[in-house]
């Protein structure tokens, strides 16, 4: 995903900044190539040595004393993107009122590329209404933001403003070296997960969905600017802070909160894999071993069925399908069926695993996507996009 990315770190004087070491170790890892700025009170949290021995890349900490002639310039054309993390009050406020008085600030005035804040604070601070004001300033100029989470903070507060997960921030510098918030204004409903039916108060009938394509696609969503309201049963990942989530167990709870929101989304992707039976008589007590169980099902609602029935023109509704034999034909049977405006069909093979082989079959579009879930994520909602005003004109 990073692979020969050019990513330039600033640090800021944060009690966070000791997290952003891990965050250095990671982009490494994953191929980037990683340099750091670190401002005189970054240095006063961690040493740049710690930045230098884990990146094998320079870490420069001043203005004056900098390798390059100029450096503020060379670093910012170098890089395909700057990411400021910890990002202080501070670093805020200067960039917002155009303050270049040291290199990470002058940096940041130079560059061309795509910059992401990692506000981490005290609640106060981050709650303070000029945080506020240059953060909403900044946004629209173009500068884009992570949502600190909440939580216990160092300084005893509990409230908003802790540093979020590593993995959260490379999900955000992964999608920003390439899109922009071209999703912001839309309202997009995901379903995700394996549902449970219960047999009684101990068991209950699942499957082995993992709902990770759905959360990869929620993640892009949200990154990408729409507000996502992620319905999911039982998924094998942590949900993202920022996302707006619901949980739901069986299939009739998720019909219930799905129909309840799908009048206001904009594009819907039904990645769950919703039961299809359910017992017909679920036992209030544990029912006692003997040599026999003869268990009665019945179907429960379609709600890809019931969606595809109440959807209005101006709705995209994308439904996925997993099959095990005739991919296909049998996504070509439930699009029709379902009135979808797209299918993504895949092999029951890649459940679970973090790479996906995906059919995307829509009216006139027949494409076929491989790699890990979250480009690929990513890519279906480009083929989405693209197609709208084809979808549009058609109405
Ligand atoms: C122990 C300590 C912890 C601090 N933690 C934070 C913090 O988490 N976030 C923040 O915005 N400022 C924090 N500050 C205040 C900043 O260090 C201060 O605003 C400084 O001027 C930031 O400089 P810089 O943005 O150039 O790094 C902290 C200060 C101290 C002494």
């Amino acid at each position: 995903m990073l692979k020969n990315k050019k990513i330039l770190l600033g640090i800021t004087g944060g009690i966070a900044a000791y997290k952003a070491v891990d965050l250095a170790g990671k982009l490494t890892k994953m191929g980037a190539e990683v340099k750091t700025i670190m401002t005189a009170h970054a240095c006063e949290f961690v040493s740049p040595i710690t930045f230098k021995s884990i990146t094998h890349q320079p870490v420069i900490t001043k203005m004056f004393d900098a390798e390059a002639d100029i450096e503020h310039i060379s670093l910012a054309d170098w890089a395909d993107i700057i990411v400021i993390a910890p990002a202080t009050a501070n670093i805020i406020g200067k960039t917002a009122y155009g303050i270049a008085d040291d290199l990470l600030s002058t940096t940041i005035m130079a560059a061309t590329v795509p910059v992401l804040f990692v506000p981490a604070m005290n609640v106060h601070m981050y709650e303070n209404p000029i945080v506020q004001e240059n953060i909403t300033k900044l946004s629209a100029l173009g500068y884009f933001f992570m949502e600190p989470e909440f939580g216990k903070l160092a300084c005893g507060y509990d409230g908003k403003g802790r540093y979020p997960e590593n993995e959260e921030i490379i999900f955000h510098i992964a999608t920003y070296l390439k899109y922009s918030k071209d999703l912001s204004g839309k309202n997009v409903l995901i379903t995700a997960g394996a549902s449970r039916e219960e047999i009684d108060p101990m068991r209950f009938i699942t499957n082995y969905s993992t709902g990770k394509m759905g959360l990869a696609l929620a993640r892009a969503a949200h990154i990408r600017g729409a507000h996502v309201k992620f319905i999911h049963s039982f998924i094998s990942e942590k949900i993202p802070e920022y996302m707006d989530s619901i949980k739901t167990v069986s299939a009739e709870e998720m019909y219930n909160s799905v129909i309840q929101d799908y009048k206001d989304s904009d594009i819907t992707f039904m990645t769950a894999a919703v039961a299809d039976f359910t017992p017909a008589n679920p036992s209030k007590q544990k029912i006692k071993k003997s040599n026999d169980l003869n268990l009665e099902l019945k179907r429960t609602k379609d709600i890809l069925m019931e969606l595809g029935e109440r959807k209005t023109k101006d709705q995209i509704l994308v439904g996925f399908a997993a099959e095990s034999e005739n991919i296909k034909e049998n996504a070509l049977q439930k699009i029709r069926k379902k009135k979808l405006n797209f299918i993504c069909a895949n092999n029951l093979n890649v459940a679970g695993k973090n790479d996906t082989e995906i059919l995307v079959l829509g009216e006139g579009i027949e494409i076929k996507l491989i790699g890990n879930k979250f480009s690929v994520a990513h890519q279906i909602i480009d083929i989405i996009l693209k197609s709208t005003d084809k979808i549009d004109k058609k109405k």
